[in-house]
């Protein structure tokens, strides 16, 4: 059997967890608004339409901030469509996913819904087909109480006080070709310094997340980042990062497990970009990173590139995760933990129903596999990361050598210590030991264990429970060292407490 070791020092930190590493993201794509967390009719709707299913699955994850109206959908995207009473709201095209969006559900609905499901808006404005005066104008109307055209027509459609939304996207993935409008690095870099500047005078008390390149794999990777960067560094708080992982059938899971190294190489690439501009603008200020799209994407794509046009709400992007997906996204957690100290925001792409972890019918809602590593991270990964040593073994895959068999993250939480980790070994369980001796006064709380003999296994509507966690009473806490034997292609969540 092999043998993992983790060495853990409560002096060496990387950084506070930022809550919104937990956040996540809702598109009006596919049904991820519609018939996702709204369905006016449907026996779970509340007053509002607002599905309440959903809203309680969502709470148990507890989602601290939700990124809406996307994505691609947002490039195309009138938000006064969506605003004022709803029989006058006109029926759209929306270019990016060819579907036709009816404006039933817009910007009031979606912050009086974060509002119930306990989550902060994060908005992302259209700088595709628009620009820095819609920007301005969206703004005005959710931040700004009094005396304004935005602010009367706010309150004329029935709110009272200021959205005073903190948190804004501008744009979305610009250097994408498949962008409505997408941008040369020059155009956006001066398109975002110009709304930037427009916004921060209607309300400064705003963070501002520019787009970064929306991969490692694209053709202008880090000089559209350093380009953004060198215009709009000082307007900005955050540049962001998007990172999806596709199942190469070819390379074999043990090779998709090891896509989180990809992930590790473009956040300390990106980071690397962030201070380079920041020593060239002799700036005193720290750029952090919006991770604000990651997840598992490939199930759903061969179907929906053979779906009908111009639909309402079809089903798109509706991946059925499996349990290797599940891995993945826990070793994508992690990933994200170690680099606190510079990713301060991520959303999990999406929410419900697209690419989600919450799915829905029109008789309920149900946990995907990928649900649970998102939940336990949420629950328990907040405080302070610990540099965590690990001592393991190593393997080659068809894209990555010296993959560790043991992917591992502590995070400190005053009176409570969590060990995420995922055994990466497809054939062997693992004998970890973790020294903890300045947590001699802790007790183990509970061992949290995700595993399944088939990697391909699923949760439907049908079979909801196929792949959940479990609790393990076969691990150790005595004299400030864990020990436990933990299985091959597992996650784990090991929880101590004082
Ligand atoms: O999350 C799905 C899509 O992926 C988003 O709309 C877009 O930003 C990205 O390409």
């Amino acid at each position: 059997m092999k043998k993992g070791r983790i060495i853990i020092d409560r002096e060496f930190q990387v950084a506070q967890t930022d809550p919104r590493i937990y956040g996540s993201f809702i598109e009006h794509l596919g049904r991820a608004v519609y018939e996702g967390i709204y369905q006016p009719g449907n026996p779970y709707a509340d007053e509002n339409g607002f599905r309440r299913d959903t809203l309680d699955l969502i709470r148990e994850i507890d989602v601290p901030v939700v990124r809406y109206p996307g994505g691609n959908f947002v490039s195309n995207y009138n938000w006064e469509d969506g605003v004022g009473p709803k029989e006058l709201r006109p029926k759209r095209l929306d270019l990016a996913w060819k579907t036709i969006e009816p404006n039933e559900f817009g910007l009031d609905e979606f912050v009086d819904w974060c509002r119930i499901a306990g989550t902060e808006p994060m908005m992302a404005v259209n700088l595709g087909t628009r620009g820095a005066e819609q920007a301005r104008d969206i703004l005005e109307y959710c931040n700004i109480e009094k005396n304004s055209k935005f602010a009367h027509m706010h309150r004329a459609n029935g709110h009272e006080k200021p959205h005073d939304i903190k948190l804004w996207c501008l744009g979305n993935e610009m250097d994408g070709v498949w962008q409505t409008c997408a941008k040369t690095p020059m155009e956006y870099a001066r398109l975002a310094e110009e709304t930037a500047k427009m916004m921060r005078v209607v309300d400064p008390s705003i963070e501002l997340v520019a787009c970064g390149s929306c991969g490692i794999n694209q053709p202008t990777f880090g000089v559209w980042d350093a380009t953004v960067l060198e215009r709009c560094y000082r307007y900005v708080n955050y540049l962001s990062m998007h990172m999806y992982f596709a199942y190469d059938k070819a390379a074999g899971p043990a090779d998709f497990l090891a896509n989180t190294l990809k992930m590790d190489e473009f956040i300390q690439s990106v980071v690397a970009i962030c201070d380079y501009v920041k020593a060239i603008t002799r700036s005193k200020k720290e750029m952090y990173i919006s991770f604000d799209e990651w997840n598992v994407w490939y199930h759903s794509k061969e179907a929906d590139a053979k779906r009908e046009p111009w639909c309402f709400y079809p089903p798109l992007l509706e991946d059925v995760y499996n349990f290797m997906d599940a891995l993945t996204v826990g070793s994508m957690l992690i990933t994200l933990l170690k680099h606190a100290d510079r990713v301060k925001i991520a959303c999990l792409a999406q929410l419900v129903n697209v690419i989600a972890p919450i799915m829905t019918s029109d008789t309920g809602a149900w946990r995907q596999t990928i649900f649970y590593p998102y939940m336990h991270a949420s629950r328990y990964g907040r405080g302070t990361v610990l540099q965590t040593k690990v001592d393991c073994d190593k393997y080659d895959s068809r894209n990555f050598t010296d993959v560790p068999y043991l992917d591992s993250v502590v995070v400190d939480g005053g009176d409570q210590l969590t060990i995420f980790a995922v055994n990466r070994d497809l054939e062997e369980d693992m004998e970890l030991t973790c020294d903890l001796r300045q947590y001699k006064d802790y007790r183990l709380a509970k061992h949290l264990v995700m595993t399944c003999d088939d990697l391909f296994a699923v949760n439907t509507e049908a079979d909801p429970n196929r792949v959940v966690p479990t609790t393990t009473n076969a691990s150790k806490f005595e004299d400030g060292v864990f020990t436990s034997v933990i299985g091959k292609h597992s996650w784990n969540v090991i929880v101590l407490e004082k």
